[in-house]
């Protein structure tokens, strides 16, 4: 970043004031940047953001994250103002998910109870049954009866991690996250032969092999748990790389290396989306009450549904 630490400084102190003339509540995904981690009132993955969201009473939030995220805590307190520090932060995982040809698809199979990952529009909510994260699917699929059939979208990967984890079968949609479906194999393997002693941490959106390599696949708060608790000293993770600020904070005394992709040419830990999100973004957002994210109320009030079923059922 070009900024100058002193004019990292400034920001930090208008955002502070900003924060507290609008009573806003700041919220930051574990992938943003170190910066905007530091300065955030709660950090979290997306079932804690969007828990906390339904939980709090601040009048603004600015969700530092992507734009799904954003909707999320829009749906789940309508009335409150909820910013975004860049619109254009989307996720390429809801965008392989279109609407209208996931309704189609659903239309298919009538029978067959709908889950659709966090990561998806609200649309896409509107035509779903229960919501998950990849904190909860597991623990939300297995509430559901031995014989129901399920439809489970967007992720493939997270869709055929919980099928090989809980031995269903449930039907996928073949959705793919850009970042955690590049990742290396072989990039992964040679690392491990270097530092023989890791372990290595998988995010359940990478691919099937790297979640058989995995000493532990989970959602970015369960490899911050796994790590924080493990006696392991050093660690290849395996998503995307604004993890490790967290990782590195909760435990100062370990080494966290982060996964090679697969294209040698972009930094491809890293989500461009996320990272979208500048502390001066922030100062703006919260200046000018924009960009703002507002969900249509009959849209919003169907995308409740399956996202409040997710809250109750985990
Ligand atoms: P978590 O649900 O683990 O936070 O990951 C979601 C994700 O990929 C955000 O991009
Ligand atoms: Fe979406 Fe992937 Fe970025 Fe997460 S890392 S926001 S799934 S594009």
């Amino acid at each position: 970043m070009s900024t100058s630490t002193e004019t990292i400084e400034q920001l930090k102190q208008e955002i502070e004031r900003l924060r507290k003339e609008k009573k806003a509540v700041i919220m930051a995904h574990y992938y943003q940047r170190d910066e905007i981690q530091e300065i955030a009132d709660f950090i979290g993955d997306s079932l804690a953001l969007a828990r906390k969201a339904a939980e709090t009473d601040a009048e603004v939030i600015v969700m530092c994250g992507v734009h799904f995220m954003g909707e999320t805590a829009a749906i789940l307190c309508p009335g409150r103002t909820v910013l975004i520090p860049d619109a254009k932060a989307g996720c390429s995982l809801a965008d392989s998910c279109d609407p209208e040809e996931f309704a189609e698809f659903v239309s298919r199979y009538p029978d067959h109870t709908v889950v659709s990952y966090v990561n998806t529009s609200a649309a896409v909510k509107a035509h779903t049954d229960i919501v998950v994260t990849s904190g909860n699917a597991r623990k939300v699929i297995d509430s559901l009866p031995a014989d129901e059939k399920i439809i489970f979208g967007p992720d493939r990967n997270l869709g055929e991690y919980i099928n090989s984890v809980t031995g269903r079968e449930m039907l996928l949609w073949p959705g793919a996250c850009h970042v955690h479906d590049r990742f290396s194999l072989q990039g992964i393997l040679d690392m491990k032969k270097e530092h023989p002693g890791a372990k290595v941490l998988v995010h359940p959106e990478c691919r099937r092999p790297l979640q058989l390599i995995a000493d532990k696949v989970g959602s970015t708060a369960a490899l911050l748990d796994f790590a924080a608790t493990d006696d392991a000293r050093e660690y290849i993770v395996v998503t995307e790389s604004g993890i490790l600020f967290e990782m590195r904070r909760k435990c100062p005394s370990k080494t966290f290396l982060a996964a090679p992709a697969q294209d040698a040419e972009c930094q491809c830990n890293e989500c461009d989306y996320m990272k979208l999100n500048t502390l001066a973004k922030v100062r703006d957002c919260l200046r000018d009450g924009a960009p703002r994210i507002e969900v249509e109320p009959e849209l919003a009030e169907k995308a409740l549904r399956p996202i409040k079923r997710m809250l109750e059922l985990s």
